[in-house]
């Protein structure tokens, strides 16, 4: 057992990774080192336990820079993140050091896609308000019974009325398509989207997204453009010093008046005060965030907590029970394949 343990490399496991733990539990061949509390994992424990480690997985509030590099030391060969965001990993400094990193894309699309049309819906739809007045005791007051105009918001969904609802999209990835996969049927037919400057077009691609959903409009446009035609824009684009505050105070002037901003990708991507004005100023209609910056510190007096039509939910795109075990599933294979030098599921 001694021989056995001097090989066995060590892992530091940064969270309990609930039903998925047997799989790192049950194996014989790693030496494994637990965060051993029910909330996020503190960075002293952190810096002092991967002395050695051969391998760490983390999640998204641990920061794998050089100061834990450093501390890890020359063992570290692999680090594995349960997320497929990588703006809290320095990833040039892992190639710098060879040390390969994993995470998890596609597991998350369908979870991430369903809350951002949850979102859309909600913002919408007056759902903050409506919601704390329910619960406030406020439905069973005189001025607050079913009326015409009251609780009234712009509509998701296509009428004879209104048939052409263009949908925006900022960032057109996985997420960005399931999402409009859900729109369809909503009787969406037009869909406007910007990419990175960096990125080709994708003309194959549009042409077989546009057969296959019917759109009458299908295209790529610079950022001016999708603020200023998108009914419902979608922030599905990754965070980074790239995509910083895309969403500022001029970006948002340019809205719609009845427009509606859903961010599920990441919070820095928002000017979170210009993003308050534009609502309290009512240059859009309402706001839909599972993601702000500055995260998770969002007190009660935060601006955009304070807006009536801004409807935010703590980060739980991805938090169902079936793909939250699915992305600790694909982290962990990711960890192993990285520590014994084979083929990580999710490679970045
Ligand atoms: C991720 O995986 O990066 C998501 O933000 C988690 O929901």
């Amino acid at each position: 057992v001694s021989h056995l343990s001097d090989v066995r490399p060590k892992v530091v496991i940064c969270r309990h990774l609930g039903p998925a733990m047997p799989l790192l539990l049950d194996r014989k061949d790693i030496d494994i080192v637990l965060w051993p509390e029910d909330r996020g994992c503190e960075r002293a424990w952190l810096l002092e336990n991967i002395k050695g480690a051969a391998g760490v997985l983390v999640l998204l509030p641990e920061r794998v820079n050089e100061e834990l590099l450093d501390a890890a030391g020359p063992s570290l060969r692999v680090v594995s993140t349960m997320s497929v965001g990588y703006e809290h990993i320095d990833l040039p400094l892992m190639a710098k050091r060879k040390i390969r990193v994993g995470y998890t894309p596609d597991v998350l699309t369908e979870a991430v896609a369903d809350i951002t049309l949850m979102l859309a819906l909600m913002a919408g739809r007056n759902d903050g308000v409506a919601y704390s007045l329910v619960k406030n005791g406020g439905w069973a007051k005189p001025n607050f019974g079913w009326s015409p105009f009251t609780f009234c918001g712009p509509q998701l969904s296509t009428t004879a009325s209104s048939p052409a609802r263009t949908v925006g999209f900022l960032g057109f990835g996985r997420i960005a398509q399931a999402t409009l996969a859900r729109l369809v049927p909503f009787g969406i037919t037009h869909c406007i989207y910007t990419s990175s400057p960096t990125s080709r077009p994708d003309v194959a691609r549009d042409a077989a997204l546009q057969t296959k959903y019917n759109l009458k409009v299908l295209e790529r446009v610079d950022a001016d453009r999708l603020a200023r035609e998108s009914d419902v824009l979608f922030v599905l684009t990754p965070g980074g010093k790239e995509t910083y505050h895309i969403v500022d105070a001029t970006f948002l002037r340019k809205m719609k008046p009845m427009s509606v901003l859903v961010n599920t990708s990441r919070g820095s991507v928002v000017d979170s005060d210009a993003l308050a004005t534009a609502l309290r100023e009512k240059w859009i209609w309402g706001a839909g965030l599972d993601v702000v910056e500055g995260e998770p510190a969002i007190t009660t007096d935060h601006p955009l907590v304070k807006e009536p039509q801004c409807v935010m939910v703590p980060h739980i795109g991805s938090a169902t029970f079936q793909t939250r075990l699915d992305m600790a599933t694909r982290a962990i294979d990711n960890l192993i394949g990285g520590l014994f030098g084979g083929e990580m599921p999710a490679e970045l």
